[in-house]
């Protein structure tokens, strides 16, 4: 590996509000879109029937977000334990409904304010930058049900709110914020992301590009803000991206990986960091029925408040066959696809490919030149402790050790990285499934997939890999 990382290179980890605070209705906090989804392995697909009722129903179902890790009360625990691997950063979300309990209030829950005014104390004692996801995942349930999720106009001014509220209170101590948590991955998994219910148009184009205008607008509105605030603040945009490969050279495979990557990688990206609608947009919402509703002034602010770095996911990528779709598709792969015979794949089907990651890089800067950031990736693995709870989880660190020794090479290439933080730095509820037994974690949590336990923390073979890492900048893996 000739790969240098730069001196100012920010490793950590990463975590997102609803997957591990829990104490989801402790002092004042209102109840998320989240929150009101059970766990299990079937969890998408459950709330993305029309039947499925949003009311909470505690007595047939089971909510592993409510309790999450506890995180809420022993984030000190935690972000010491950060601390030691010798994190750089620590990228972690705001829970809308901390701020405002229903999304809708004229004034802040103080209470919440404090809790992560604590938080980013806790991370600045130790030299740690928080990077702030403002939303991952979660919005007020009543923005959901009542107002219909983010396709509904009127949410835009909600989150200015609790953006500026946000932005004001903690923009002069925290330089790293990102908007929206893969934004583009509404076009799987609309609920969570945008808050459309089935009943809301989940599954309607129409709902699904409108939410995205509104939140397009919505995002430069916060990056203007931040602006105001502390011109000193990077605000990202933050992306799941799929390294896209046609099955064959058959020209229409081509041609479909090509049309793939443009409606799902880059068509978000495009309007975030390159300010305007691309080219194929007209053509994409001609063939999908979309017809927008664009306000005056919103295409002024979307090209003048563009984002100043890419955050991205990058888990897995995927392989396309549009003249044989049905033979040996990818199950497990979120993102659907054909099975990509020469990749592995994880215990949850996700094809493991660090070459992608080398490839999503370059992808991505020749298209924006500007910085990159990875803002999550990992194994999702089942960890067995042996009887002192260690976990010697060698297979998690040959993941991570691939895919670092890609971004390596990526920074050969010439590509512009800024950071790096691996998804679940601490165990956590799984997003897809809402289980505890899919870990991703240096550090095991005691807690099984109905969240009962004691919580311990335990440091597994992979910390003390992960902290050599960062001692060495990227040198010793
Ligand atoms: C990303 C999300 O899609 O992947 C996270 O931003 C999520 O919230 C992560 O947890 C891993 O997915 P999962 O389903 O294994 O938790």
């Amino acid at each position: 590996m000739n790969g240098k990382f730069p001196q100012n290179f920010l490793w950590g980890g990463a975590t997102a509000a609803n997957q591990v605070e829990g104490a989801w209705d402790e002092e004042g906090k209102g109840p998320s879109i989240v929150d009101a989804i059970p766990g299990g392995k079937q969890r998408l697909t459950i709330v993305s029937s029309p039947e499925f009722d949003f009311s909470l129903d505690p007595q047939r179902f089971t909510y592993p977000n409510h309790k999450g890790i506890d995180h809420y009360h022993r984030f000190k625990q935690d972000i010491a334990l950060f601390a030691e691997m010798g994190f750089k950063c620590y990228r972690f979300s705001i829970a809308w409904t901390r701020i405002y309990p229903n999304g809708v209030e004229e004034t802040p829950n103080e209470a919440g304010l404090a809790h992560y005014q604590q938080v980013i104390d806790e991370c600045l004692a130790y030299g740690i930058e928080p990077v702030i996801t403002l939303s991952h995942y979660e919005m007020p349930l009543k923005l959901a049900t009542e107002y219909g999720g983010w396709k509904n106009r009127a949410l835009v001014a909600f989150f200015e709110r609790f953006a500026r509220t946000v932005l004001e209170r903690f923009g002069d101590k925290v330089k790293y914020w990102m908007t929206f948590n893969e934004i583009n991955s509404a076009a799987h998994f609309p609920i969570m992301s945008q808050g459309l219910i089935v009943n809301s148009g989940a599954l309607e184009p129409q709902a699904k590009f409108q939410a995205w205008h509104n939140q397009f607008v919505a995002s430069s509105t916060a990056v203007k803000i931040a602006r105001e605030v502390n011109p000193q603040i990077q605000m990202g945009c933050m992306i799941l991206y799929a390294t896209t490969y046609a099955w064959d050279c058959h020209p229409i495979n081509q041609l479909t990986a090509l049309q793939s990557q443009q409606a799902f990688n880059l068509y978000c990206t495009d309007v975030q960091a390159g300010g305007k609608y691309p080219y194929y947009a007209k053509s994409l919402w001609k063939k999908l029925g979309v017809e927008l509703s664009i306000e005056p002034g919103d295409l002024a602010l979307i090209a003048d408040y563009t984002v100043d770095y890419i955050g991205f996911s990058y888990y897995m990528s995927t392989t396309l066959n549009e003249t044989n779709p049905d033979v040996d598709s990818a199950q497990g792969n979120l993102l659907g696809g054909v099975r990509n015979p020469f990749l592995e794949a994880s215990e949850w089907g996700w094809e493991i490919d660090p070459v992608g990651l080398r490839i999503a890089l370059n992808q991505l800067y020749d298209r924006y030149q500007k910085p990159l950031f990875i803002v999550e990736n990992g194994l999702g693995a089942i960890d067995k402790p042996d009887e002192n709870n260690y976990i010697a989880d060698d297979y998690r660190i040959n993941y991570l050790r691939k895919h670092i020794e890609a971004m390596a090479e990526a920074i050969d290439d010439g590509v512009e990285l800024m950071g790096y933080t691996p998804w679940g730095c601490i165990d956590l509820v799984s997003m897809s499934t809402g289980e505890m037994s899919k870990r991703y974690g240096f550090i095991y949590v005691d807690l099984d997939d109905n969240i009962a336990g004691s919580g311990n923390r335990y440091k597994k073979k992979s910390f003390s890999w992960y902290q050599q890492v960062i001692a060495s900048n990227g040198a010793d893996l």
